[in-house]
């Protein structure tokens, strides 16, 4: 009886990945409550820090095409966000949600 290693090994890298392709595709819910989780979850590390690290998002009235645009892509300073991290249902939440927002108030 021979083992054949590589096939072993195959194996066990290829059925972890598949397992969870599949889990990710058949529970077909984003893994965010809704835009403002994503916001704060997400987007707040850096532009909630009153513009240190990312822009001020709120009160500008930011068309939804822009942002989703740019969390996709990237932007200069600002990294892509692929929809395995956050997805197409919860970008167009966030995206929403920070047209919406209301400038912060300033203390
Ligand atoms: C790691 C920090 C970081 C995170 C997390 C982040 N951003 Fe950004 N974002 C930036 C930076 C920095 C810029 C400015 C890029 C530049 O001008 O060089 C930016 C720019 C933007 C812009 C353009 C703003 C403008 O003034 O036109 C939008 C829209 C935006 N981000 C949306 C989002 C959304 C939505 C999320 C959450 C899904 C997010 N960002 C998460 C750092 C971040």
């Amino acid at each position: 009886m021979s083992i054949n290693i590589k096939s072993l090994v195959l194996k066990s890298l290829v059925v972890p990945v598949l397992l969870t392709t599949v889990t990710a595709y058949a529970n077909n819910e984003s893994r965010f409550k809704d835009g403002e989780q994503v916001y704060a979850k997400v987007c707040g590390h850096c532009h909630e820090t009153g513009g240190d690290i990312g822009p001020v998002l709120s009160g500008r009235n930011l068309a939804p095409a822009y942002t989703t645009a740019i969390v996709r892509n990237g932007f200069r300073a600002m990294p892509a966000f692929a929809a395995s991290f956050v997805d197409d249902k919860a970008l167009a939440e966030v995206s929403e949600y920070i047209e919406k927002l209301p400038a912060a108030s300033k203390e």
